[in-house]
């Protein structure tokens, strides 16, 4: 199918009926500026050939790209990155004793840049856990195991920033998300999520992600829903979101029950679509509308 039927198979399967409308953007925003490098020093790949295992689409774009002008600018330099408070929040919590243990983060881990690397390769199994984990929840199992400290709720303002601090290090380095050996049912099971239509409108991710990227839904311009940007900070709600309220919002947007951050579910979702962006820059916390 060519992308303008696919556009009219959404309206066909319900969105014409509901407040969406889509359209096609001529000279589409954000096309043809200048490469984003941050600081003047972190280069960022916001485009590159799709992995092997993505059958529909051959080249990866980083939600940056379908930004406007304006807001693309935010991410050139940390200091008009709003998302950047978070981080900085984050590096004070970093070095704060809390718990029984009467240490801190800093305490075993010194320096946040010793993370560098981290975030690229998450979510990613843990042998002894027996689990694939998110960065949040290595957070909290650092939080509860090893510092007898309480632990945060999985969306949390604390969790999203030290989440964001993490990402933070890793800047410019590639995504690189393992999708074989322990970790392949639980990306199994994210595809399955990832392609399954929901809700009234009966819509998967991949309808509006893969079928319609770069047109307008409603005022939108349609990204291919990439997390390499991970947290975001919104214009929209003025803080940083996790990746997993990002999932829910979109989920709501079907007219669907959603899951719950932190869920099994989407655990496994997070893992797939993190694979959908192997080869794109870490480049969060980033600026969204
Ligand atoms: C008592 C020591 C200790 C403290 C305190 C601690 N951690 Fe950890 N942390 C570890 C160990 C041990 C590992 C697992 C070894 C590894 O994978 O490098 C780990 C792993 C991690 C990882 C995953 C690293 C990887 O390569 O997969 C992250 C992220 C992390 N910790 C973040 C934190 C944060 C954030 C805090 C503070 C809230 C914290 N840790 C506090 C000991 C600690
Ligand atoms: C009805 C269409 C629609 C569906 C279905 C949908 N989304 Fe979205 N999604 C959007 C819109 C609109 C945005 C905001 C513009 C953009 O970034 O694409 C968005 C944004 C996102 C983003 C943020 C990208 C960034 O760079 O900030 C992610 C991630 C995402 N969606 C993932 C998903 C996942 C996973 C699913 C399936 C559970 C899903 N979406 C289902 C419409 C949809």
């Amino acid at each position: 199918m060519t992308k303008l039927n696919k556009s009219k198979a959404l309206i066909a399967m319900g969105l014409a009926v509901s407040s969406f409308a889509l359209a096609s953007v001529a000279g589409a925003e954000g096309h043809g500026a200048a490469p984003l490098v941050i600081n003047g020093d972190i280069e960022i790949v916001t485009n590159t050939a799709a992995p092997a295992h993505m059958e529909n689409i051959s080249t990866i774009q980083s939600g940056w790209e379908f930004r406007t002008p304006d807001t693309q600018d935010l991410q050139r330099d940390d200091f008009d990155n709003p998302g950047m408070l978070g981080v900085d929040d984050a590096r004070e919590t970093w070095a704060t004793v809390e718990g029984s243990e009467g240490k801190s983060c800093a305490s075993c881990h010194g320096e946040p840049e010793t993370l560098a690397g981290v975030k690229a390769v998450y979510p990613k199994w843990n042998e002894d856990a027996g689990e694939v984990r998110t960065i949040e929840m290595q957070i909290n199992a650092c939080r509860t195991e090893n510092m007898g400290a309480e632990a945060y709720g999985y969306s949390d303002g604390a969790m999203t920033d030290m989440s964001a601090l993490i990402s933070s290090v890793s800047r410019g380095l590639p995504v690189n998300v393992a999708i074989d050996g322990p970790a392949q049912a639980t990306w199994e099971q994210g595809k399955e999520l990832y392609y399954t239509r929901t809700g009234q409108l009966e819509l998967s991710c991949a309808n509006c992600h893969e079928d319609n990227y770069d047109n307008l839904i409603r005022a939108d311009h349609l990204s291919q829903g990439q997390i390499n940007g991970f947290p975001v900070y919104r214009l929209n709600n003025a803080k940083l979101n996790s990746v997993h309220d990002r999932f829910k919002g979109c989920v709501r947007d079907t007219r669907a029950e959603t899951y719950k951050p932190g869920s099994p579910e989407f655990v496994a979702l997070e893992l797939y679509v993190a694979s959908r962006g192997n080869g794109l820059s870490v480049e969060g916390p980033s600026v969204r509308n």
